[in-house]
């Protein structure tokens, strides 16, 4: 079994460069698609509370040891406060059946709401007693993060948005890059839309001998984006976890670049949310 490449985070954790992800599975799928997915080498897990399907993942971990693998969840905006996030991190670890987390999220900024800097400065703490190794945000866009600078001279660790070659977020990275922000990617497959069918990505997954979605992951992971495809399928999840033994020319990555915008808008985390 290949070992999985890591990238360090700003405050020193290691995070496996590709994970996955766990969305719409239930309990029962989830549990099924974790014990498949570390048997293949994963060990990037990531959950959410809005899943609803932290019981079933933390089922599956109990097939790996603890420190193996690095376990991510999320929050909703109910849990937008100091306490909130304690508590929201209470009922996440309790579900998983682990004593900490590697990493946990503000699942969506919620503007209308107007509290994420109180949920951000709930994950701050947790960090500071060890609940949780890394804290970051899901969904923020760079207003959003600018403002969680300003308020509390933190940056989040991790901004994970709904990134793929069709949504190349180029604004978002650059300034996740400035603030030493790793960006990882949901829907990294282009879920949705026909990116996978696309005439271009066809063409580079030919020259490479590789499948389209190796390409797709490969252009994420070469540009220092951690994607966290989902499959329910051991073929799939082997492939799309071997996407380090090859390269992208910078033709290919330019070519794929430009797909961004052709599919329908990604989502948008000025509305509400979960
Ligand atoms: P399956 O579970 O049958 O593999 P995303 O992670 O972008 O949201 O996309 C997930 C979807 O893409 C799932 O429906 C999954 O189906 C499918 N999928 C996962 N990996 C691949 C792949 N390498 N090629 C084609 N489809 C894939």
């Amino acid at each position: 079994m290949s070992s999985v490449p890591v990238v360090t985070l700003s405050g020193g954790t290691a995070m496996p460069r590709i994970g996955l992800g766990t969305s719409p599975m239930d309990d029962a799928g989830a549990e099924r698609a974790v014990s498949q997915a570390l048997e293949v080498g994963y060990r990037l897990i990531d959950t959410a509370e809005n899943y609803r399907n932290e019981t079933g993942v933390g089922r599956a971990l109990k097939g790996a040891p603890r420190d193996e693998v690095f376990v991510t969840s999320k929050f909703n905006r109910r849990w937008h406060s100091v306490d909130g996030a304690r508590t929201a991190f209470e009922a996440s670890a309790d579900k998983l059946g682990v004593d900490y987390l590697d990493l946990l999220l503000i699942h969506w900024p919620n503007p209308d709401q107007d509290r994420y800097v109180e949920a951000w400065q709930g994950l701050i703490a947790l960090r500071e007693a060890g609940l949780v190794r890394a804290i970051g945000t899901s969904n923020f866009k760079p207003a959003h993060l600018q403002r969680l600078i300003d308020e509390t001279g933190v940056a989040p660790e991790v901004n994970q948005v709904q990134l793929s070659p069709v949504w190349g977020k180029q604004a978002e990275r650059e300034f996740h890059q400035q603030h030493g922000i790793v960006t990882e990617a949901w829907s990294p497959l282009g879920k949705g839309t026909d990116l996978l069918e696309h005439p271009a990505v066809r063409q580079i997954a030919e020259a490479h001998d590789r499948a389209p979605g190796q390409v797709v992951l490969r252009w994420e992971t070469q540009q220092d984006v951690v994607p966290i495809p989902k499959s329910a399928n051991r073929a799939r999840l082997e492939q799309n976890l071997a996407v380090f033994d090859f390269d992208l020319t910078d033709a290919e990555l330019q070519s794929l670049a430009a797909l961004d915008g052709t599919a329908r808008a990604a989502a948008d985390s000025d509305r509400s949310g979960h």
